[in-house]
């Protein structure tokens, strides 16, 4: 059976991201063996001077850490374990301020790791996580599928960069615009739950 890792941040009462979250699990969780990291409960540590050298020092530099210099990379270190047992990952977050919450970045910064998820190569980075494959869920309030804010959507292009870099393939399923288009709620939820419906089948 495959494994699926549900990374989600979605805090808000009512949230409509968790909505699609359950939807995925609902249909998928007899078909995989699910993992969850509710990033509002287990927030990935910051990347501040003492564990970003350290960090630094043990990826990049080759630098072996004593038992308590490895404890304080320890949380970041369980999401990449995390990250690296799936074979299928699911993040669901909604748009903050056109980008992703700083939280949900700080899961990217946790386990995108130098050695572990990707490595440096005379042609660039290369992703170390091929076959693994993710699906992005997102909401937002204003409608970005059509300019002037399309071009402003830094939320799904980077999280697929970055879950590209480490080599895992993206697709996304998006609810843009649910405070725009009031009266279509329902129906723009619906038309992404048809959508992780048909990835959920495609996956298992
Ligand atoms: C702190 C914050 C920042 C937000 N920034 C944006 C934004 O830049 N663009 C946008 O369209 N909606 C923005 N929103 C609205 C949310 O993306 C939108 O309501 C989303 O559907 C909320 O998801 P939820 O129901 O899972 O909480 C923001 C909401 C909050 C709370």
């Amino acid at each position: 059976m495959k494994k699926t890792l549900v990374v989600s941040y979605t805090p808000r009462e009512q949230s409509n991201t968790k909505k699609l979250v359950d939807f995925f699990v609902e249909h998928a969780q007899n078909k995989t063996e699910i993992t969850f990291l509710d990033l509002t409960k287990d927030t990935p540590d910051l990347l501040l001077e003492k564990n970003l050298n350290l960090y630094v020092n043990r990826n990049f530099g080759g630098v072996a850490l004593n038992d308590e210099e490895q404890k304080i990379l320890s949380k970041n270190d369980k999401m990449v374990v995390q990250l690296l047992d799936a074979d299928r990952i699911v993040v669901a977050s909604p748009m903050y301020n056109m980008s992703l919450p700083a939280t949900v970045k700080a899961w990217v910064d946790a386990v995108i790791q130098a050695g572990k998820t990707f490595e440096q190569t005379e042609n660039g980075p290369r992703g170390l996580c091929d076959g693994k494959q993710a699906l992005v869920l997102m909401t937002s309030g204003s409608d970005f599928t059509i300019e002037p804010l399309k071009s402003m959507n830094f939320a799904t292009p980077l999280l697929n960069a970055c879950l590209g870099l480490m080599g895992i393939t993206t697709e996304n399923s998006t609810a843009f615009g649910l405070q725009q288009y009031p009266d279509k709620v329902e129906s723009m939820l619906a038309m992404c739950k048809e959508e992780i419906k048909a990835v959920s089948e495609k996956w298992y």
